[in-house]
C-alpha cells in the first residue's frame, strides 16, 4: 500500500476519526443501496452461495444484503482493524441459512478461491494497482462468477459546495494525486482492463444519487479529515477559510447535490 489514501485507511484511526468514517460509510450506503437493490433480485444472486465483499468497511453494506440472502456465506474483508471490529460487533451473523463474517487484511490475504460473487464497492479508487486486483479477482471467482464494481464518476459529481476556493482545493488535490501515483480516473479503462482479465461485461449503468439528509453532517466531518491526507499542504490561512466557508455552507443546506456512480457487473468467462 503505497499511496496516501491507503496509508490513511490502513493506519489505526483514533476513536473520533473512526466514528466519522463509520457514520459516513453508513450514510452513503443508506442513500445508495436503494439504487442497487435490483442486483440482489437476480437469479445469479439467488443461486450464489459464496460471496466476498472486498473493502467491506464497517460491514453495513453486507448487512443490508442479509435481507436478500438465504443459504449464503458472506465474508467481508478490510484493511482497517477498527472498521472490522465495528462490523463484527454489529453485523456478524451465524444462522442455518446465512453466515456473515468479517476478516482484517488485504484482499490478497483471503484464501477462498471458489467465490460466486465478489463485491468491490468504492474500492478500486483506493488501489495502487487495479490490474493486480482484477487478476486476483479472476482467480478467486468460479467460472461464470460475478463481480460487482461500484465506483464514483469524479468529474460528474455535484457533491461539493459551490466555492471557488473549494474547487481550487480539489483541483490541486487531484493534480497532486496524479503526480504521486498516476491518473487514477479509471472509468475509461475499466472495461478494457476487465476484458483483459477474462471478464465479460453484463451491465454498465450510471446512477445519479442525491446527497441528502444524514450524509450532510457526516460528509462535512469527513471532508475535514482530508487535509490529514497531506496531499495538498494548506497554509494556516487557507485552512481557517476552508473550514469557515464549509461550516457556514453546510449548516444552511438541506441538500448539497448529487453523486454519480458507475455500477458494473462483470462475469468471469
Ligand atoms: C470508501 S470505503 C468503502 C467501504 C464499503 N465497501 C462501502 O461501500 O461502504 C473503502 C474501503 O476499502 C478498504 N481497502 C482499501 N484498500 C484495501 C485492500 N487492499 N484490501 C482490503 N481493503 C481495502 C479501506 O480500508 C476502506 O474501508
Amino acid at each position: 500500500m503505497t499511496d496516501n489514501t491507503d496509508e490513511f485507511f490502513s493506519r489505526k484511526l483514533d476513536d473520533s476519526r473512526q466514528s466519522v468514517l463509520i457514520d459516513l460509510l453508513k450514510a452513503q450506503v443508506d442513500i445508495t443501496f436503494f439504487h442497487e437493490r435490483w442486483m440482489y433480485t437476480t437469479d445469479w444472486w439467488r443461486n450464489a452461495t459464496n460471496v466476498l465483499d472486498v473493502g467491506c468497511g464497517t460491514g453495513y453494506y453486507a448487512h443490508k444484503l442479509s435481507s436478500f440472502s438465504t443459504h449464503k456465506h458472506i465474508v467481508g474483508v478490510d484493511l482497517q482493524e477498527g472498521l472490522i471490529a465495528e462490523a463484527r460487533k454489529h453485523h456478524a451473523i451465524e444462522s442455518e441459512s446465512l453466515k456473515l463474517e468479517f476478516k482484517v487484511g488485504d484482499y490478497e490475504s483471503v484464501e477462498r478461491n471458489s467465490n460466486d460473487v465478489i463485491i468491490a464497492r468504492l474500492l478500486l479508487q483506493h488501489l495502487a494497482d487495479v490490474s493486480l486486483f482484477l487478476n486476483w479477482a479472476a482467480n478467486s471467482l468460479q467460472k461464470n462468477g460475478k463481480m460487482i464494481i461500484v465506483e464514483p464518476i469524479d468529474n460528474e459529481a455535484y457533491f461539493f459546495p459551490p466555492f471557488d476556493f473549494y474547487w481550487e482545493f480539489l483541483r490541486r488535490f487531484r493534480e497532486a494525486e496524479i503526480e504521486a501515483k498516476g491518473d487514477r480516473d479509471i472509468q475509461d479503462q475499466l472495461e478494457v482492463l476487465l476484458r483483459r482479465h477474462s471478464f465479460t461485461i453484463e451491465e454498465n449503468r450510471k446512477t445519479v444519487v442525491p446527497s441528502i439528509g444524514p450524509v450532510k453532517e457526516s460528509m462535512f466531518k469527513a471532508i475535514s479529515l482530508v487535509p490529514e491526507l497531506k496531499v495538498v499542504p494548506l497554509s494556516e490561512d487557507e485552512e481557517i477559510r476552508y473550514h469557515q466557508e464549509l461550516t457556514d455552507w453546510y449548516h444552511n443546506q438541506d441538500s448539497y447535490g448529487h453523486l454519480t456512480l458507475r455500477t458494473i457487473i462483470a462475469s468471469k468467462i
